[in-house]
């Protein structure tokens, strides 16, 4: 939400499209880096669009190496635009096995929606906690922006319990919230904010 009047912006514009995308390390010989063009020549985003949980809980599909590469051109364009920062999470020199990024960025207002997958051969060692805590660590104290949303349905507790790990306390229900192929579902909204405890 645009700041009121007299209220300067919580993060200037041009920040986060200024200079590349950054490395962030994750332990275990992982990292959060940017998404390549020649990912769309691996089978990374292919397998996660034919993913049912991947497809059903993150509403994504990808069909063809083509789509592929356009979805990360996409995904750069919105960095650039500002509105969104997505990275593969990838150990060090390797393919990606899962996804975490920010949408609906919103400098001014100093907020974002923090999103992630993990490729089901990955799944269960922790990476989508690692990934969440090192992306927030990053959005709040060096892009600057004040608050970040977690939203999952209720129906996904995997989630739910990747929020509680990363330390991001559950604020409430939204009720009928969300479209999913199966009909409208609840969301629980999950949140961290400057200065909560890592
Ligand atoms: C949810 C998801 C990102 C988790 O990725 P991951 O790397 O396996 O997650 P982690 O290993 O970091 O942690 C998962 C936690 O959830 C728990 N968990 C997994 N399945 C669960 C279930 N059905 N019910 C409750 N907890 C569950 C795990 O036990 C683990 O907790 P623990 O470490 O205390 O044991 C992954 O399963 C996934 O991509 N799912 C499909 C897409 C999706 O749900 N995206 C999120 C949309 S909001």
């Amino acid at each position: 939400m645009t700041p009121g009047p007299g209220i300067p912006p919580v993060v200037p514009a041009g920040r986060l499209a200024a200079g590349p995308q950054p490395v962030l390390e994750l332990p275990g010989g992982l990292e959060l880096r940017p998404w390549r063009l020649d990912d769309a020549d691996t089978d990374a985003l292919h397998t996660a669009g034919r993913d049912t949980a991947i497809s059903h809980w993150n509403l994504f599909t990808v069909d063809s190496r083509a789509e592929a590469r356009a979805r990360i051109e996409r995904l750069h364009a919105r960095r650039r635009a500002e509105t969104g920062a997505v990275w593969a999470i990838a150990p060090r020199g390797g393919g990606a096995v899962g996804l975490a990024g920010l949408n609906d960025v919103d400098l001014a207002g100093g907020t974002a929606e923090i999103v992630y997958w993990v490729l089901p051969a990955a799944r269960g060692g922790g990476l989508a906690v690692a990934a969440a805590r090192r992306l927030s660590r990053w959005a709040l104290a060096d892009l600057g922006l004040h608050r970040l949303a977690l939203c999952h349905s209720t129906a996904n507790p995997a989630s739910c319990r990747v929020a509680e790990k990363a330390g991001f306390t559950f604020e409430g229900t939204q009720r009928s919230a969300l479209l999913h192929t199966n009909g409208w579902h609840d969301l629980h909204l999950h949140a961290r904010v400057s200065g909560d405890p890592e």
